[in-house]
This record gives C-alpha cells, structure tokens and sequence, in this order.
C-alpha cells in the first residue's frame, strides 16, 4: 500500500469464468500480434507450428505460416560458418530469434525477453499482467519524484509501474495504433493489440482451457443427476418405515 507498483489492469476475456470459452478470431488476431512484435525479441519454444490449427487455422494455414520461418539444420553453411537453415514444417517448434541466451541479452541491454510459451501462466495477474505490462509504460509520476528525488529511470530501461522493479529493459513494443493490420476488419488500437496477444498468450499456456471449462459442466450434471437419484434411492428405501 502506498507504493507505485501497480496491480494488473481488469481487462475482460471471453474465457474468464467457469463456461468461458477462447475466442478463436481473438487468438488468430494475438498471434499476429506475437508473430510480427513480440517474435523479434521473445521466443516460444514449447509451441509448434501445427498446435496452430487449435486456434483454428487449418492444415494448409499452418504450413504456409510455417514457410516463412527458418529452422536451423545440424549442418553449417560453408560460406557462413553459421547453422545452415531451411524452411519450418508444421511439426517444428516455432524458432527463437536468438542463437542463445548470451546473443539475447547482447541485444537486450544485458536484460532477457523471457520465452513466452508459458508466461502467461508463470506470472501473477496471468494475461491481464501481460496486457497492463505493454500498456502501461508512463512517464514518472511527480508524486515519485517529489518522495524521492534521488529515483531516475537508468538508461535503457524505461518507467512501468506494472514491472515488480518499476523499470524494464523491454522498450514499449506496442507503440502506435494500427501497428498491424488485422485481416478481420478489427481496428488495431494498442488495447486491442495487448488484449488480443495475452488472450493468444493464454491459450499458448493452457491450450486445453475449452475442454477443461466443457467438462467442468458436464461433471456438474453428473452429480446434479447422481445426487437426484440417491435420494430417489433414499425414499424408496425408507418407504413405509417408521
Ligand atoms: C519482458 C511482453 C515485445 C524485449 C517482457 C515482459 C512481458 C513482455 C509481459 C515481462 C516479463 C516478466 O514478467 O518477466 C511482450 C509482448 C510483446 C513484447 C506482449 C509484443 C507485443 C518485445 C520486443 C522486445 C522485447 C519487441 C525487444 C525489442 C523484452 C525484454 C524483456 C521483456 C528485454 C525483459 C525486461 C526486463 O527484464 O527488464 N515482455 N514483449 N519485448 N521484453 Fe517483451
């Protein structure tokens, strides 16, 4: 209390609740988001391309969207010295955009872009964090500089009071609206970018959600109808008894 850390923000997704579901168009219009921001910085090493087709991209999708990203082989280009590369199948987990780790922070300011396959799950707060960590870039507020004067952001790093240490080697990623354009006709306000990406993040994290929430329901009838038919069972029982 009293600090200028921030809890996420209340952001509304279409699978919150016991019977919430993912919202495919949402997900397809996240990893768009993924694929042409975040893809430059953050890897996603535990998805493959074919997990795809559960956010509904069918086969053909999936093997077209693979195409465009290089794989590295077991063999070195001669000319090079670097890992020859080929185009990605549908069975190859999406490439990184670092050789390693050391490569990811000399690009980085020394920081690391965690892989993202389960942040959403690995952070309190889960995708609405996500959301208000790339929304929620602000200048210093005075009332921090005013408690203390001494607080300035280090360079290379930038002030966002959702980050647990306040500043974050990540510049903002998404920086203007309409920074993607989305084929569904959705408008692409930064909102709907962080939104759209840490609903896609989710799914990245708990790709079984939907089947979890159906048969959630599905145990509740059984018992509902389980529990009917035990008192049934009870009546017929104790009837006539004293
Ligand atoms: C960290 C999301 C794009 C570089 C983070 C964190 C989130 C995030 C939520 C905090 C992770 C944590 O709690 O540990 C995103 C999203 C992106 C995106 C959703 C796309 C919309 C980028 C890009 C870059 C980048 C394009 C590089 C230019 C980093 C770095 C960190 C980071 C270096 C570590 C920060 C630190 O430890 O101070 N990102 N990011 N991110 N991101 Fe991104």
């Amino acid at each position: 209390k009293g600090g200028f850390h921030k809890e996420p923000n209340d952001v509304h997704y279409s699978f919150e609740g016991p019977l919430g579901k993912y919202d495919n168009q949402q997900l397809q219009r996240g990893f768009q988001v993924y694929k042409e921001v975040c893809s430059a910085c953050h890897s996603m090493r535990l998805v493959a391309f074919r997990d795809l087709e559960g956010i509904g991209f069918s086969k053909p999708e999936v093997k077209a969207i693979a195409k465009n990203w290089a794989t590295e082989t077991p063999s070195i280009n001669p000319d090079t010295g670097e890992p020859a590369t080929r185009k990605s199948l549908p069975s190859d987990f999406i490439p990184g955009p670092y050789a390693n780790e050391t490569a990811a922070r000399a690009a980085n300011n020394n920081a690391l872009p965690p892989d993202m396959s389960l942040l959403a799950k690995a952070r309190e707060g889960g995708p609405a964090y996500i959301e208000s960590i790339v929304t929620g870039y602000e200048d210093v507020p005075a009332e921090l500089k005013k408690k203390f004067p001494d607080f300035t952001v280090p360079t290379g790093l930038h002030f966002n009071p959702y980050f647990a240490n306040l500043n974050i080697a990540m510049p903002p990623p998404l920086a203007a609206d309409g920074q993607v354009t989305y084929s569904d006709g959705t408008v692409a306000t930064k909102k709907q970018m962080a939104t759209d990406v840490s609903a896609f993040l989710m799914w990245a994290a708990e790709p079984k959600l939907n089947q979890r929430h159906s048969l959630g329901l599905v145990v509740l009838g059984y018992l509902v109808i389980a529990t009917l038919l035990a008192f049934g069972a009870y009546r017929n029982i104790w009837h006539g008894k004293k």
